[in-house]
């Protein structure tokens, strides 16, 4: 399959002089279209950072990343905010849904910014569906459930049909049941060209992965 996704020698230094930090120390990562890789180690091994890399949310000090064919560590901002909207669908540990847009409204705005709406609102009443949400869409996310908040938050990282998933923690607040709905979802969104990285320390989320992979001392190796 091809190569979605690859970091080589990834170092991510937190901090300056006698209290930086090297989070991550020789971090090297391949993952191919159909593939659902989890992330595990312990608290504050910096699997976040590892994501937010992969994301282009954030830089490395060095090393290289390309997504979907692309270096994200020869990209400018403008190029790395074009990549991010198009290929790559984040959903972050805490939701990050805007507090002033209703459900459906945070799930189109990927779309908007993209400058795809057409097909969008299709997708998106398709995925509020399919997740349960068509009752609670039109409210606003303070009004909602932390699992019906995280549902929403996976719906608008996944709308523009990105090549990369990049989900951290995604069942860390939610109940079994809604858990193994998103978990559901992730699984059958990593097929064909398209795959996901997902950060757990879910037991029942590395049993659904193709690859378990475990960051510990600033490098990964298989858990
Ligand atoms: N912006 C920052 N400035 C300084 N230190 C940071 C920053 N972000 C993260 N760190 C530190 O880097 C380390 C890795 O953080 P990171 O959030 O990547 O860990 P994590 O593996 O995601 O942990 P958790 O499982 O608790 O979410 C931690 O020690 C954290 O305190
Ligand atoms: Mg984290």
């Amino acid at each position: 399959m091809a190569p979605i996704a690859r970091a080589r020698d990834l170092v991510k230094v937190y901090g300056a002089g006698r209290a930086a930090r090297r989070v991550l120390d020789g971090a090297d990562v391949d993952v191919s279209g159909g593939e659902l890789v989890a992330i595990v180690g312990r608290s504050g091994s910096g699997k976040s950072t590892l994501l937010h890399l992969l994301g282009g949310l954030d830089r490395a000090e060095s090393g290289t990343i390309e997504v979907a064919g692309v270096r994200l560590d020869r990209q400018r901002e403008s190029g790395l905010t074009a990549l991010r909207r198009r290929h790559i669908g984040f959903v972050f540990q805490s939701f990050h849904l805007l507090p002033e847009l209703t459900g459906l409204q945070n799930v189109l705005l990927p779309a908007r910014l993209a400058g795809d709406g057409t097909r969008a609102a299709a997708r998106a009443h398709e995925l509020i569906g399919s997740l349960g949400l068509a009752e609670v869409a039109d409210r606003l996310p303070d009004t909602l459930s932390g699992g019906e908040q995280q549902r929403l938050a996976i719906a608008r990282a996944v709308v523009n049909e990105p090549v990369l998933v990049l989900a951290d923690e995604p069942t860390g607040n939610l109940d079994a049941e809604a858990a193994a709905t998103v978990l559901g979802l992730l699984r059958e969104l990593a097929r064909g060209n398209r795959a996901v990285v997902l950060v757990t320390h879910d037991r029942e989320a590395s049993a659904l992965a193709d690859r378990v992979l475990e960051l510990r001392d600033g490098r990964l190796a298989p858990a």
